[in-house]
């Protein structure tokens, strides 16, 4: 079982410990959460991120929320609204949510706050189990792809969706974590994800697990994909509409696209807590717009190495964030899931199977 080098969450008395992901790659700092406007803060400024941790971090909000309070009707629908107004488009928040909702509705108001605590212990556990699965399933297709190529495999990524996105260890790069542990070869193309630049926070990870890959910028995707030179692209999601449609960091698109003009398979690698069945396509998700800042700063090490915000262009000009986009599922080759990976037939089936 894979076990996270630093927690990204971690519950001690009654409040939360989180890795603050907003100081990454500069720095490794934890971040305590004792309130629920902490917690709300913590996920809307994106300390802790990516669509299966915001699930979980939720559900503990929740039971911080409730702590010291009487845990009554008003106070859990307090801390339920507050939470899903963090961030729009990632479904495993909602899915959380939902889930501690029914959980804690029917119990008694003085007993709320420590059957929260436990149900959101289960939810961080259940996503570690999927993550593993997640690089259990695709590990086996990584080793189909090896076969016929007979060298080192390359795999595209996009973004973070790696142990720092999750309780566990990550969705997209848990195949390639799986991988090297077996002893297969595995090199990644990490590119860089403006703005926020999450590609970084991957290269961070792989760098800490030995793991050869190399940072590209986001521009480079299309013509590296051209030249064959990746063998699959894996990346992770936020939402995945009813058929197939895929929500993830902006940037996924274009890749999605060169990879199948070129004819790399393009996979999601996700948790059913990311499936939405509600939502029947990719228009109807909801995609979040974050500040312009952004886009207009950059942040990085100064001369001295003290992390500094730089602002990248003259004042007054515009700039627009869209934080995701929307693959369509016809250029999806497959789902890599907890159960198994497949494609879009097979869709239908896993959403009646696991029932989100
Ligand atoms: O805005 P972020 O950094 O939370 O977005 C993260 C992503 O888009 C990830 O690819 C996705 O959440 C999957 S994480 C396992």
């Amino acid at each position: 079982m894979f076990t996270q080098p630093i927690a990204t969450l971690r519950h001690d008395g009654g409040s939360l410990v989180v890795l603050d992901q907003a100081q990454l790659p500069w720095r490794t700092v934890e971040h305590r959460l004792a309130t629920l406007e902490d917690v709300a803060e913590a996920i809307s400024a994106m300390r802790v991120r990516g669509a299966p941790l915001i699930g979980c971090v939720a559900a503990f909000g929740v039971a911080v929320a409730l702590a010291g309070e009487a845990g009554d009707d008003a106070a859990l629908d307090h801390a339920l609204a507050v939470l899903r107004a963090t961030r729009p488009t990632a479904v495993n928040l909602a899915w959380a949510l939902n889930r501690m909702d029914a959980c804690l509705r029917p119990l008694s108001p003085a007993t709320r706050c420590e059957a929260a605590w436990v149900e959101a212990e289960a939810i961080r556990a259940e996503d570690a189990a999927m993550c593993e699965a997640i690089g259990a399933h695709g590990l086996g297709l990584l080793r189909a792809l090896r076969v016929r190529e007979g060298r080192a495999l390359r795999v595209m990524t996009h973004c973070n969706a790696g142990w720092l996105a999750t309780a566990g260890m990550g969705t997209a790069l848990a195949p390639v974590y799986a991988a090297c542990a077996e002893g297969l070869e595995v090199e990644v193309f990490v590119s860089e994800t403006r703005p926020r630049n999450q590609g970084l926070l991957t290269a961070w990870e792989l760098a800490a697990a030995g793991i050869r890959h190399t940072l590209i910028a986001d521009n480079a995707a299309g013509l590296l994909l051209m030249r064959g030179e990746a063998d699959a692209v894996i990346v992770g999601a936020d939402r995945i509409a009813a058929n197939g449609d895929t929500a993830n960091k902006v940037g996924t698109y274009l890749k999605a696209l060169a990879a199948h003009a070129a004819g790399v398979p393009f996979y999601i690698a996700a948790p059913a807590s990311t499936f939405d069945p509600r939502t029947p396509y990719g228009e109807a998700i909801p995609v979040e717009e974050r500040t312009a800042d952004e886009v207009l700063f950059i942040d990085g090490l100064d001369g001295e190495g003290c992390p500094r915000r730089l602002r990248l262009v003259p004042e007054g000009i515009r700039a627009v964030n869209p934080a995701f986009d929307v693959t369509p599922a016809a250029l999806v080759s497959g789902f890599i899931t907890e159960r198994g990976v497949f494609g879009i037939e097979g869709l239908a089936g896993f959403l009646q199977d696991v029932q989100v």
